[in-house]
């Protein structure tokens, strides 16, 4: 089966085509150096992007995959969660197009097609997806930080997630009292590796309570206090290095600590991460260890698909396809605000 992908619920515009679980093309564009002057996604400028290349990209997706619109199974896109008016852009194309092809439309929940990702290696999704089950899912993004029970394929349940901020609007607030560019989480993931994360004492939020909820408005907080009473600090390039490793060692301890212990707690074998934080330097590599000390496997999602991507929506369009449920009609809207049970 054939089938074109498009993702528009943030800030990037992307077209995947996928057959059979393999991904033939994916092409994202960013918008990220158009909000940045912004300080954080504009949606209404968002919407206004994804008009304009939601075209070229999914031409660029057809063509790098050798697929004419005509060889189209089924299509799918991204339904919820995310920004209405960028949502609405995808969505609504990827219906038309099924619509003139008289094609099957799926519309596909994000943080699920998240859930995915981990298992896809290369351009392929791997058959130890299936054998890795139970497991124990980690979504950690500019909007999200979710933890989450995947029982087996398309069965799952959230375990918890953020009261607050998500993890990487920690990093880009934390960043932008830094003096840092939009998004500062890459550049704090940098200026981190030549820092000593234990130069600074910043709060680990929730760590010792029982549930598996996370906050991390409070450690901003503790970082806006931080840098008030310690203006000068700033000026030294080496003091920032210190409080990008610092911070940053508050947060990923806060996501391992509570992720391995969700995975003991339900008795799962197999930890993934994804979303755009899980590209961070300093979380795979404690995710690494933490797994390796408590024996249980990791599965990353690679960089590349750490990001919004259409090719885990297609993934997990192909498979949803595959399953003896009826069609989603083609009158379906977006879900903006489409919570993962
Ligand atoms: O998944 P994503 O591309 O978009 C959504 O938010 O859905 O994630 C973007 C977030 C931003 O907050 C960005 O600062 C963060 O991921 N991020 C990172 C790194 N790369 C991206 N945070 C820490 N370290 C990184 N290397
Ligand atoms: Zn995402």
């Amino acid at each position: 089966m054939t089938l074109l992908a498009l993702e528009t619920s943030c800030d990037e515009t992307s077209a995947a085509v996928v057959r059979d679980g393999k991904i033939l093309s994916n092409v994202v564009s960013s918008q990220v150096a158009l909000h940045a002057e912004y300080g954080g996604v504009v949606p209404e400028l968002a919407a206004r992007e994804h008009l304009k290349n939601l075209l070229p990209v999914t031409q660029s997706a057809l063509r790098e995959a050798g697929v004419s619109i005509a060889e189209l199974d089924a299509v799918a896109a991204t339904q919820g969660p995310g920004l209405p008016t960028a949502l609405v852009v995808g969505f609504k194309a990827a219906q038309a197009v099924a619509f003139a092809l008289h094609k099957p439309f799926v519309g596909i929940n994000h943080h699920e097609a998240h859930l995915y990702s981990p298992w896809i290696a290369g351009d392929t999704m791997t058959a130890d997806f299936s054998k890795l089950q139970p497991n124990v899912a980690l979504i950690v993004s500019g909007g999200h930080t979710l933890l989450v029970l995947v029982k087996s394929a398309l069965e799952h349940r959230v375990l918890g997630g953020t009261i607050d901020d998500a993890a990487g609007e920690c990093f880009d607030k934390t960043g932008k009292l830094m003096g840092l560019p939009y998004p500062a989480g890459p550049v704090i993931d940098r200026l981190a590796e030549q820092g000593n994360p234990a130069a600074f004492d910043f709060p680990r939020p929730l760590l010792h309570d029982a549930n598996d909820d996370f906050s991390f408005s409070g450690l901003k907080t503790s970082v806006r206090y931080f840098i008030r009473d310690h203006p000068t600090l700033l000026d030294d390039r080496q003091k920032v290095c210190d409080l990008c490793a610092s911070v940053q060692a508050a947060i990923v301890e806060v996501l391992v600590r509570k992720t391995v212990r969700a995975a003991k707690r339900q008795g799962v074998r197999c930890v993934t991460a994804s979303g755009g934080v899980t590209s961070n330097r300093a979380l795979r590599r404690e995710l690494e260890k933490a797994c390796h000390k408590n024996g249980l496997t990791l599965r990353l999602a690679e960089k590349s698909l750490c990001t919004d991507n259409a090719a885990m929506i297609g993934i997990l369009a192909g498979r949803k396809l595959l399953a003896p449920a009826p069609l989603p009609s083609l009158d379906e809207e977006i879900n903006p605000g489409w919570a993962l049970a």
